[in-house]
């Protein structure tokens, strides 16, 4: 699932460069993103929504999945709006040169720092539920404020088939309204004057591998635009979310970007058409499917252990520090190695990272050829929710990250060093000695 390609048939390559001088060079672990790829997808999802799409379209990169500054730039420059749901997000994509107008910030609970911050940026607001409505109001006529643009967020109550965690459309989901305080949402935005309505949000859930939950969202979506116009509110955009999945291994089969992209424009035009309704312009905030793909960490191998007609492990040199999705989703990966692209697969192993935890394993079965310690290890498809979930359990720095692009490769994050790790210690004065 990445566009890593062989080279000399022995060694693997990304965006023109060989992984094992990316790794010599700036270090292991080490996060590795094509360009390209990203591109191409931003490029896809943008094309296909003004393809498909016979009104205004805007897709914005949920930038949750991966945010820094270099990945902000290149989503932006295709053309991206960014999504974001934390000041720090929000401070990033702002200083990547996003137009606040593009800015969406979501979240569940914005601090009213966070709240301030937004309405100083002059991003859009998407809000989550009635005590940031009324907080936002009151903070709207304090400063003097008015025409905020506000999305509603609600849950539709559509519920789709992936990890439990991960879904977020169902009623009692912590997220957004309930679609039977529409007619009352409706009434309080149209009395006051500071909070301009712009349009209605809802995410279902991620890592979804069926285009039916989407165009059953569509649909419902269509509906509260129906249900604004009869309350004497004229709204005009429609955001549906992210959430589509993408292929971690062989057996995971997602739509298509073009697919999953086709049936909501068809359902939202249709469903329009029905009703006499303007066509809305539409929005959709996908991550995994934008960039998952086109990152890959490179691992060096470590130790092993052999227990005998059971399993052997082997160690690599980082784990649930930089890649958490494993240990907390139980996700699945697949892994080559980059310096024996071209020896036969005859092992089935266990990749365990290096930290102190047994549920540390990165690859429960990954099929592998002989190895040895020092070689390099790549897992693919770790573009979304990996740096942007990773900690410093064990005091573990977090690994660089480089672009690679027409056979040039740069750092768009530093390697953390011990020092950063105890950078923010503090020592209280009857400690020191
Ligand atoms: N919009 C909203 C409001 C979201 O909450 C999310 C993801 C997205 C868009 C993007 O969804 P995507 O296209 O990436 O599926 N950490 C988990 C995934 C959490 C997703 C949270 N929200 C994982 O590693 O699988």
């Amino acid at each position: 699932p990445l566009t890593a390609k062989v080279i000399n048939q022995d060694f693997l390559e990304i965006g023109g460069c060989d992984v094992i001088t990316l790794v010599k060079q700036f270090g292991s672990p080490l996060y590795i993103l094509d360009e390209t790829t990203l591109r191409n997808s931003c490029s896809r999802y943008r094309d296909t929504f003004q393809h498909y799409y016979q009104g205004e379209s805007q897709v914005l990169y949920a930038s949750k999945a991966w945010s820094c500054l270099a990945v902000c730039m290149i989503a932006a420059s295709e053309g991206l709006g960014i999504d974001v749901v934390s000041a720090g997000e929000l401070h990033t994509a702002i200083t990547a040169g996003v137009k606040p107008t593009l800015i969406y910030f979501h979240g569940n609970n914005k601090s009213l720092t966070e709240l301030v911050f937004a309405l100083e940026v002059g991003c859009n607001i998407v809000v989550d539920n009635w005590h940031e409505l009324n907080t936002l109001i009151n903070l709207a006529k304090e400063r003097l404020l008015s025409g905020i643009p506000i999305m509603l967020r609600l849950a539709p109550g559509i519920e789709c088939h992936t990890h439990e965690y991960i879904r977020t459309g169902n009623l009692d989901s912590k997220f957004g309204f309930n679609p039977n305080d529409l007619d009352e949402l409706f009434r309080l935005i149209i009395q006051q004057k500071v909070l301009n309505c712009v349009g209605l949000h809802a995410h279902i859930g991620s890592q979804i591998f069926e285009c039916q939950p989407h165009r059953d969202l569509a649909g419902v979506m269509t509906q509260w635009l129906n249900k604004a116009r009869e309350n004497g509110l004229s709204i005009n955009q429609l955001n549906v979310g992210g959430g589509l999945g993408i292929k971690y291994t062989e057996s995971d089969d997602p739509p298509s970007i073009e697919e999953w992209s086709k049936a909501i424009c068809e359902v939202v035009q249709k469903a329009c058409k029905a009703s006499n309704l303007p066509l809305p312009k539409l929005l959709c905030e996908p991550g995994r499917s934008l960039i998952a793909t086109a990152c890959v960490t490179a691992y060096t191998i470590g130790s092993y252990k052999i227990v005998p007609g059971i399993r052997t492990y082997l160690a690599i040199d980082g784990g649930m520090s930089d890649n958490p999705r494993t240990i907390t989703y139980q996700s699945l990966y697949t892994s080559v190695v980059a310096n024996r692209m071209s020896a036969p697969v005859t092992e089935t192993v266990t990749i365990a990272g290096k930290h102190c935890e047994s549920g540390d394993i990165v690859i429960k079965h990954a099929h592998l050829p002989q190895v040895e310690p020092g070689d390099i290890l790549v897992i693919m498809g770790t573009g979304a929710y990996n740096y942007s979930m990773a900690s410093n359990y064990n005091r573990v720095p977090r690994p660089a990250a480089i672009i690679v692009a027409n056979s040039e490769a740069n750092l768009i994050l530093q390697r953390e060093t011990l020092q950063d790790l105890i950078q923010k210690d503090c020592l209280p004065e009857r400690l020191r000695s």
